[in-house]
């Protein structure tokens, strides 16, 4: 959701701050624009549409030639349609001041209404432009630097931001400023040169030491010196806390693969080992999570675990539920993060809350997070992205280790969530005796012949392409899955939906007879996961109740399987394992199916239309 780049050195900042963009694209956007200056005046380019659009403009101009500081945006429209004139950056009144801006001011109505009093004019209908004028008039009235300006003027701001400022009176330094969203400042050699970004992705070839600035923090950047850090509150002075990347290039790269998505759901194998790894020992039935050892008094005397998430990590979420109630025994309730800040709920002291984010920065899961620890609960995480907000906000947590995800559909981040979850589950039924040591070993086990048997999985995508080829052209789909498997079905609906805008709706297999069963006829393609342990009795009956009226059925079924082949349109086999364990199977072929209907349909898979990788608004 909106990314920002920048650049200020001696290098050419054009080339930097373009494919800097690029490699935010997968944040999602709707328009993009990039501010250079010459040394005398500033260019400006910017459009609606993609960042290859933007280079068509700027291709036609000067601006690609010129410059050694320089700045970036890819929005996603909030306050004002996605065009030409809402995109960022954006001009102060007098054309000094330029701004790009991830967030939302929420105050901006109040604020821009005391500007228009004062006489400033507004081109577009954005927050932004609202904000970067603040900026002018403090700068004006309090005859100061932009730094202080910048900080006076956020100190009169509700809502969220990461800015990147530009001043043409003082052209050789930027403002950066953070509250809710990200941003990183890449460091290069003896300060002589900074890059900026909304993640560390664009200047990750170009140093690896970045400062991740903190909620409430501004930084001042100038070419050959040190990086100035100040509170924005009451403007004291920060020690930067500047760390060494991990991040490598061809983690943030396609690696041969025609889309990240199909790149990551290949990448699965390596990111459920990467996940376990170190954390459990099979043969001695030993798991090691520190941040579940340090806090186990406070899971094992909980009244209930709630788990908060949203879209795919509530579904990984679901997953837990069932996997914690069943071995670990304590009661856990899993909610959508967004509605249970606003709910009102029940939270006490007594209650654990384990928030699920990939990104780390979904602004409803942090809000909640927020709330529980407002009313005493401990708050555990499980974050994909290292050193995120939500890492950073909870008491402890566990992080996925699944690598940086760059498509936008959720997958080996799901997987990974899932794997956690497992071992949490095993961990606690393990310090509660709920199950056996056999029991546990045999889980340990069992998990660890997981990466094999999804490679196994992925051998079988040609099988799934053609069953793609008969379902392409569905316009609604029906997921049915019980128990571990229905929250597979929701996210096997969820992964059809967004990449290829085919209506899918996910389904606990018994709840069809309550309603959707009425919508089944030859048109309707029916997904259904129906594995050996898995009330397979009862889901067979749900097979034929969609065969006796002529449903097209996919059966995800455990290899061997002889009932549903008789019955079905097509199966895909998966290995045998627990059934606790089936989702980190049968949701691969669920992935992949989507990822080829999307395909033939020529669809944007990484960057489907409306969405964003990272929600940092609500
Ligand atoms: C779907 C998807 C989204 C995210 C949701 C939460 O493929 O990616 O539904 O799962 O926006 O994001 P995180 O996990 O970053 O909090």
């Amino acid at each position: 959701m909106c990314g920002i780049t920048g650049y200020i050195g001696d290098r050419d900042a054009y080339p930097i701050v373009i494919n800097g963009l690029k490699r935010l694209e997968y944040r999602g956007y709707d328009s993009a624009g990039i501010m250079m200056y010459d040394g005398n005046s500033i260019n400006l380019s910017k459009t609606k549409g993609k960042v290859s659009d933007l280079e068509v403009i700027t291709n036609k101009e000067e601006i690609r030639k010129i410059g050694k500081i320089g700045i970036g945006h890819t929005r996603w429209a909030t306050h004002g349609e996605p065009n030409d004139v809402n995109s960022h950056p954006h001009f102060s009144e007098s054309g000094d001041l330029v701004i790009v801006h991830n967030g939302i001011i929420e105050n901006y109505d109040t604020i821009k209404k005391e500007l228009l009093s004062r006489g400033y004019k507004f081109k577009s209908d954005t927050d932004t432009e609202v904000l970067v004028n603040l900026i002018e008039e403090v700068k004006k009235t309090e005859e100061c630097k932009l730094g202080k300006a910048v900080q006076l003027a956020l100190t009169n701001v509700i809502g969220a931001y990461a800015i990147a400022v530009f001043d043409k009176t003082k052209p050789n330094e930027l403002v950066i400023a953070r509250l809710g969203s990200p941003i990183a400042i890449g460091i290069g050699k003896d300060n002589e040169e900074f890059f900026v970004a909304s993640d560390a992705s664009p200047f990750i070839e170009f140093t690896k030491d970045a400062l991740y600035l903190e909620d409430g923090e501004l930084a001042i950047i100038k070419k050959g010196r040190k990086i100035k850090v100040r509170k924005i509150d009451n403007d004291k002075p920060v020690d930067p806390d500047i760390q060494e990347l991990k991040l490598s290039l061809d983690q943030i790269e396609k690696g041969g693969y025609d889309h990240f998505m199909l790149k990551e759901i290949y990448e699965q194998p390596k990111a459920i080992i990467d996940t376990y790894r170190g954390r459990m020992l099979p043969n001695e039935g030993i798991i090691k999570m520190a941040g579940i050892d340090d806090n186990i008094s406070k899971f094992l005397n909980a009244d209930r675990i709630i788990i908060i998430a949203c879209g795919t990590s509530w579904h990984a979420g679901l997953v837990g539920e069932y996997l914690i109630e069943d071995m670990a025994r304590i009661p856990v309730e899993v909610e959508y993060a967004s509605e249970f800040r606003y709910r009102n709920p029940i939270i006490t002291p007594n209650d654990v809350v384990i928030a699920i984010s990939q990104s780390g920065e979904t602004a409803d899961t942090l809000a909640a997070i927020k709330l529980a620890k407002s009313k005493g609960a401990f708050v555990f995480g499980v974050c994909n992205v290292v050193g995120s907000s939500i890492a950073r906000e909870t008491h402890a947590g566990a992080y996925t280790h699944a690598g940086p995800e760059i498509g936008v559909a959720s997958t080996k981040a799901f997987t990974t969530q899932i794997t956690v979850l497992t071992l949490i589950s095993l961990k606690l039924a393990q310090a509660k005796g709920t199950l056996s040591k056999t029991a546990v070993n045999n889980y340990l086990q069992t998990m660890q012949q997981i990466p094999t048997q999804v490679e196994q999985l992925l051998k079988i995508d040609p099988i799934v392409k053609d069953i793609a080829h008969h379902y392409m052209e569905a316009t609604n789909c029906l997921y049915l899955g019980r128990g571990f498997n229905f929250p597979v079905a929701l996210e096997g609906a969820l992964k059809l939906k967004e990449i290829s805008y085919i209506h899918a709706e996910g389904y606990p297999a018994a709840e069809m007879k309550h309603g959707p069963i009425a919508l089944i006829d030859e048109n309707m393609p029916v997904f259904v996961i129906a594995t050996r342990k898995g009330h397979y009795e009862k889901v067979v009956s749900n097979i034929q109740e969609i065969k006796s009226r002529r449903g097209k059925i996919i059966a995800i079924v455990t290899e061997g399987d002889e009932t549903v082949k008789e019955i079905a349109d097509h199966v895909i086999e998966i290995p045998e394992t627990e059934e606790a364990l089936t989702p980190l199977l049968t949701t691969i072929p669920l992935q992949l199916l989507s990822y080829h209907i999307a395909v033939m349909l020529g669809k944007n898979v990484d960057q489907p239309r409306n969405l964003a990788k990272s929600v940092t608004v609500e």
